[in-house]
Protein backbone atom coordinates (compact mmCIF):
# COMPACT_ATOMS: atom_id res chain seq x y z
CA UNK A 1 0.00 0.00 0.00
CA UNK A 2 1.60 3.56 -0.65
CA UNK A 3 2.16 5.65 1.80
CA UNK A 4 -0.35 8.06 2.53
CA UNK A 5 1.16 11.81 3.55
CA UNK A 6 -0.85 14.38 5.57
CA UNK A 7 -0.24 17.55 6.67
CA UNK A 8 -3.37 18.99 7.42
CA UNK A 9 -5.87 18.42 10.54
CA UNK A 10 -8.28 18.10 8.65
CA UNK A 11 -6.51 15.43 5.63
CA UNK A 12 -5.25 13.51 8.15
CA UNK A 13 -9.00 13.20 9.85
CA UNK A 14 -10.23 12.46 6.18
CA UNK A 15 -7.68 9.50 5.90
CA UNK A 16 -8.57 7.77 9.14
CA UNK A 17 -12.05 8.24 8.31
CA UNK A 18 -11.93 5.97 5.58
CA UNK A 19 -10.43 2.79 7.65
CA UNK A 20 -12.27 -0.03 8.05
CA UNK A 21 -14.18 -0.19 11.28
CA UNK A 22 -12.10 -2.86 13.01
CA UNK A 23 -8.55 -1.56 11.76
CA UNK A 24 -6.84 -0.94 15.12
CA UNK A 25 -4.66 2.46 14.00
CA UNK A 26 -1.27 2.04 16.16
CA UNK A 27 0.47 5.77 16.42
CA UNK A 28 4.13 6.29 16.29
CA UNK A 29 4.69 9.96 17.41
CA UNK A 30 8.11 11.30 16.45
CA UNK A 31 9.99 14.75 16.15
CA UNK A 32 11.87 13.10 13.37
CA UNK A 33 15.09 12.29 11.52
CA UNK A 34 14.15 8.99 11.77
CA UNK A 35 17.02 5.89 13.11
CA UNK A 36 15.95 2.68 14.31
CA UNK A 37 14.94 3.45 17.57
CA UNK A 38 11.95 4.81 15.86
CA UNK A 39 11.99 1.68 13.25
CA UNK A 40 11.49 -0.59 15.77
CA UNK A 41 8.61 1.11 17.22
CA UNK A 42 7.24 1.10 13.66
CA UNK A 43 7.88 -2.33 13.12
CA UNK A 44 6.23 -3.37 15.93
CA UNK A 45 3.26 -1.78 15.13
CA UNK A 46 2.96 -3.13 11.36
CA UNK A 47 3.81 -6.71 12.67
CA UNK A 48 0.97 -6.26 14.97
CA UNK A 49 -1.59 -5.59 11.64
CA UNK A 50 -1.79 -1.86 13.26
CA UNK A 51 -2.53 1.07 10.58
CA UNK A 52 0.69 2.42 11.21
CA UNK A 53 0.29 6.67 11.57
CA UNK A 54 3.76 8.30 12.14
CA UNK A 55 4.04 12.01 13.22
CA UNK A 56 6.88 14.27 12.79
CA UNK A 57 6.27 17.10 14.86
CA UNK A 58 9.37 18.91 16.40
CA UNK A 59 7.20 20.18 19.39
CA UNK A 60 8.11 23.55 20.48
CA UNK A 61 6.39 23.47 24.01
CA UNK A 62 8.35 20.90 25.28
CA UNK A 63 11.62 22.98 24.50
CA UNK A 64 12.72 25.08 27.07
CA UNK A 65 15.90 26.89 25.45
CA UNK A 66 15.13 28.22 22.03
CA UNK A 67 18.46 27.82 21.05
CA UNK A 68 18.13 23.80 21.61
CA UNK A 69 14.72 23.87 19.48
CA UNK A 70 16.74 25.99 17.13
CA UNK A 71 19.68 23.44 16.36
CA UNK A 72 16.64 20.11 16.83
CA UNK A 73 17.72 17.91 13.50
CA UNK A 74 15.53 17.78 10.78
CA UNK A 75 15.43 15.59 7.40
CA UNK A 76 11.88 15.90 6.12
CA UNK A 77 12.81 14.38 2.60
CA UNK A 78 15.73 11.21 4.09
CA UNK A 79 12.34 10.32 6.52
CA UNK A 80 9.72 9.97 4.32
CA UNK A 81 12.06 7.97 1.53
CA UNK A 82 12.35 5.85 4.72
CA UNK A 83 8.89 5.90 6.08
CA UNK A 84 7.95 4.63 3.15
CA UNK A 85 10.56 2.16 2.72
CA UNK A 86 9.08 0.64 6.16
CA UNK A 87 5.46 0.73 4.62
CA UNK A 88 4.42 3.31 6.75
CA UNK A 89 0.11 4.00 6.41
CA UNK A 90 0.22 7.35 6.86
CA UNK A 91 2.87 10.19 7.81
CA UNK A 92 1.34 13.31 9.68
CA UNK A 93 3.18 16.71 9.52
CA UNK A 94 1.31 18.77 11.68
CA UNK A 95 2.46 22.72 11.87
CA UNK A 96 2.87 24.25 14.77
CA UNK A 97 0.41 26.68 13.88
CA UNK A 98 -2.44 24.11 13.89
CA UNK A 99 -1.20 22.59 16.95
CA UNK A 100 -1.18 25.64 18.82
CA UNK A 101 -3.21 28.51 17.10
CA UNK A 102 -3.09 31.66 18.33
CA UNK A 103 -3.93 31.97 21.76
CA UNK A 104 -3.84 28.25 22.62
CA UNK A 105 -3.68 28.11 26.30
CA UNK A 106 -4.52 24.46 27.60
CA UNK A 107 -1.57 22.19 28.86
CA UNK A 108 -1.49 19.11 30.78
CA UNK A 109 0.70 19.06 34.00
CA UNK A 110 1.33 16.06 35.92
CA UNK A 111 2.71 16.94 39.68
CA UNK A 112 4.95 14.46 41.16
CA UNK A 113 7.17 13.03 38.70
CA UNK A 114 7.86 16.02 36.47
CA UNK A 115 10.50 17.99 38.32
CA UNK A 116 12.54 15.21 38.51
CA UNK A 117 15.23 13.67 36.62
CA UNK A 118 15.23 15.31 33.14
CA UNK A 119 12.28 17.28 34.87
CA UNK A 120 14.43 19.16 37.02
CA UNK A 121 16.60 20.88 34.30
CA UNK A 122 14.30 21.11 31.47
CA UNK A 123 11.42 23.19 33.20
CA UNK A 124 7.65 22.32 31.74
CA UNK A 125 9.21 19.86 29.70
CA UNK A 126 6.96 17.33 30.11
CA UNK A 127 3.69 19.89 30.76
CA UNK A 128 4.40 20.01 26.73
CA UNK A 129 5.05 16.44 26.09
CA UNK A 130 2.03 15.59 27.65
CA UNK A 131 0.27 17.92 26.00
CA UNK A 132 1.19 17.07 22.33
CA UNK A 133 1.03 13.09 23.12
CA UNK A 134 -2.73 13.78 24.58
CA UNK A 135 -3.61 16.03 21.61
CA UNK A 136 -2.26 13.38 18.98
CA UNK A 137 -3.95 10.80 21.11
CA UNK A 138 -7.42 12.76 20.82
CA UNK A 139 -6.48 13.48 16.88
CA UNK A 140 -5.94 10.26 15.72
CA UNK A 141 -7.64 8.16 18.33
CA UNK A 142 -5.06 5.12 18.09
CA UNK A 143 -5.33 1.56 19.93
CA UNK A 144 -1.92 1.46 20.86
CA UNK A 145 0.84 3.95 20.88
CA UNK A 146 4.87 3.37 21.13
CA UNK A 147 7.14 5.13 22.63
CA UNK A 148 11.08 3.76 23.37
CA UNK A 149 12.69 3.33 26.58
CA UNK A 150 15.63 5.30 25.95
CA UNK A 151 13.38 8.05 27.07
CA UNK A 152 11.98 6.01 30.24
CA UNK A 153 10.77 8.92 32.17
CA UNK A 154 8.64 10.24 29.24
CA UNK A 155 7.24 6.41 28.72
CA UNK A 156 6.58 6.45 32.37
CA UNK A 157 4.81 10.03 32.61
CA UNK A 158 2.88 8.60 29.20
CA UNK A 159 1.80 5.56 30.77
CA UNK A 160 0.52 8.16 34.27
CA UNK A 161 -1.61 10.23 32.11
CA UNK A 162 -3.31 7.27 30.31
CA UNK A 163 -4.06 5.82 33.37
CA UNK A 164 -4.50 8.88 34.92
CA UNK A 165 -7.55 10.23 32.50
CA UNK A 166 -8.64 7.02 31.47
CA UNK A 167 -7.64 7.66 27.93
CA UNK A 168 -7.94 3.45 27.04
CA UNK A 169 -4.96 3.82 24.58
CA UNK A 170 -2.38 0.66 24.93
CA UNK A 171 0.98 1.97 25.63
CA UNK A 172 3.97 -0.04 24.08
CA UNK A 173 7.58 0.47 25.44
CA UNK A 174 10.29 -0.60 22.88
CA UNK A 175 13.76 -1.25 24.35
CA UNK A 176 16.69 1.52 23.54
CA UNK A 177 18.21 0.22 20.31
CA UNK A 178 22.02 1.29 20.73
CA UNK A 179 24.90 1.49 18.40
CA UNK A 180 27.72 -0.90 17.60
CA UNK A 181 29.41 1.34 20.33
CA UNK A 182 26.89 0.75 22.56
CA UNK A 183 25.22 4.46 22.31
CA UNK A 184 21.43 4.78 22.28
CA UNK A 185 20.42 6.10 19.23
CA UNK A 186 19.15 9.24 19.47
CA UNK A 187 17.94 12.12 16.87
CA UNK A 188 20.53 14.42 18.81
CA UNK A 189 23.76 12.07 17.55
CA UNK A 190 23.43 13.66 14.26
CA UNK A 191 24.68 16.69 16.16
CA UNK A 192 28.15 15.29 17.06
CA UNK A 193 30.89 14.53 15.18
CA UNK A 194 33.59 11.71 15.22
CA UNK A 195 35.36 13.15 18.89
CA UNK A 196 31.97 13.77 20.18
CA UNK A 197 30.59 9.98 19.23
CA UNK A 198 33.92 8.32 20.64
CA UNK A 199 33.44 10.25 24.06
CA UNK A 200 29.54 9.67 24.14
CA UNK A 201 29.61 6.15 23.33
CA UNK A 202 31.59 5.91 27.19
CA UNK A 203 28.21 6.69 28.44
CA UNK A 204 27.34 3.10 27.71
CA UNK A 205 30.46 1.43 28.12
CA UNK A 206 30.66 2.75 31.81
CA UNK A 207 27.35 2.11 33.42
CA UNK A 208 26.76 -1.17 31.52
CA UNK A 209 29.22 -2.83 33.97
CA UNK A 210 27.54 -1.36 37.32
CA UNK A 211 25.69 -5.08 37.65
CA UNK A 212 28.71 -6.33 38.15
CA UNK A 213 29.84 -3.80 41.45
CA UNK A 214 28.87 -4.10 44.47
CA UNK A 215 27.66 -0.84 46.53
CA UNK A 216 25.64 -0.83 49.25
CA UNK A 217 23.96 2.56 48.99
CA UNK A 218 22.71 4.15 45.64
CA UNK A 219 24.79 7.65 46.58
CA UNK A 220 28.14 5.80 46.76
CA UNK A 221 27.48 3.75 43.56
CA UNK A 222 26.66 7.17 41.92
CA UNK A 223 29.50 8.67 42.98
CA UNK A 224 31.78 5.96 41.75
CA UNK A 225 29.94 5.93 38.18
CA UNK A 226 30.13 9.88 37.84
CA UNK A 227 33.88 9.64 39.22
CA UNK A 228 34.18 6.92 36.12
CA UNK A 229 32.49 8.63 33.22
CA UNK A 230 34.65 12.04 34.37
CA UNK A 231 37.68 10.06 33.80
CA UNK A 232 36.56 8.39 30.26
CA UNK A 233 36.11 12.20 29.63
CA UNK A 234 32.10 12.36 30.45
CA UNK A 235 32.96 16.35 32.35
CA UNK A 236 29.45 17.66 31.72
CA UNK A 237 27.27 14.94 33.88
CA UNK A 238 23.59 16.90 34.27
CA UNK A 239 22.48 14.59 36.73
CA UNK A 240 23.19 10.56 37.53
CA UNK A 241 20.74 8.83 39.75
CA UNK A 242 19.78 5.49 40.68
CA UNK A 243 16.13 5.18 40.94
CA UNK A 244 13.00 2.32 40.91
CA UNK A 245 11.89 1.39 37.49
CA UNK A 246 8.41 1.14 38.82
CA UNK A 247 7.70 4.57 41.01
CA UNK A 248 10.64 6.34 40.11
CA UNK A 249 11.83 6.54 43.87
CA UNK A 250 15.22 7.26 44.94
CA UNK A 251 16.22 3.79 46.91
CA UNK A 252 18.41 4.54 49.71
CA UNK A 253 20.19 1.22 48.95
CA UNK A 254 21.02 -1.11 46.52
CA UNK A 255 19.47 -4.04 46.72
CA UNK A 256 19.34 -6.69 43.76
CA UNK A 257 16.53 -7.68 42.44
CA UNK A 258 15.14 -4.52 43.15
CA UNK A 259 13.90 -3.23 39.53
CA UNK A 260 16.59 -0.62 39.90
CA UNK A 261 18.02 1.37 37.07
CA UNK A 262 20.40 4.17 36.88
CA UNK A 263 19.48 7.25 34.68
CA UNK A 264 21.45 9.80 33.06
CA UNK A 265 22.26 13.19 31.65
CA UNK A 266 25.21 14.67 30.20
CA UNK A 267 26.32 16.65 27.42
CA UNK A 268 29.02 16.00 24.52
CA UNK A 269 30.24 19.30 22.95
CA UNK A 270 26.67 21.04 23.73
CA UNK A 271 24.37 18.30 22.86
CA UNK A 272 22.78 16.90 25.44
CA UNK A 273 22.43 12.89 25.79
CA UNK A 274 20.04 10.82 27.57
CA UNK A 275 20.68 6.85 28.57
CA UNK A 276 19.10 4.46 31.33
CA UNK A 277 20.43 1.04 32.28
CA UNK A 278 18.15 -1.39 34.69
CA UNK A 279 20.62 -2.81 37.01
CA UNK A 280 21.05 -6.43 37.56
O1 LIG B 1 10.21 11.35 22.16
C1 LIG B 1 9.92 12.24 21.33
O2 LIG B 1 10.42 12.24 20.21
C2 LIG B 1 8.93 13.33 21.72
O3 LIG B 1 9.08 13.68 23.04
C3 LIG B 1 7.47 12.97 21.40
C4 LIG B 1 7.00 11.77 22.21
C5 LIG B 1 7.34 12.68 19.91
C6 LIG B 1 6.57 14.16 21.74
O4 LIG B 1 6.92 15.29 21.02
Amino acid sequence: MQTIIARSLLNLKKNLKNLKKNQKVGLVPTMGCIHDGHLELIKKSKKLKYFTVVTIFVNPAQFNNQNDLKKYPSQEKKDLEILKKYDVDLVFFPKAKQMYPLGYSTYIKEINFSDILCGKYRKNHFSGVLTIVLKLFLIVKPYAAFFGEKDFQQLFLIKKMVKDLNLGVKIIGIPTVRDSNGLALSSRNKLLNAKGLDIAKQIYLNIKKIQYLDYKYAKDLELYLKKKLKKSGLNDIEYLEIRNSNNLLHPKKVVKGKTLRVFIAVYVDGVRLIDNYKLN
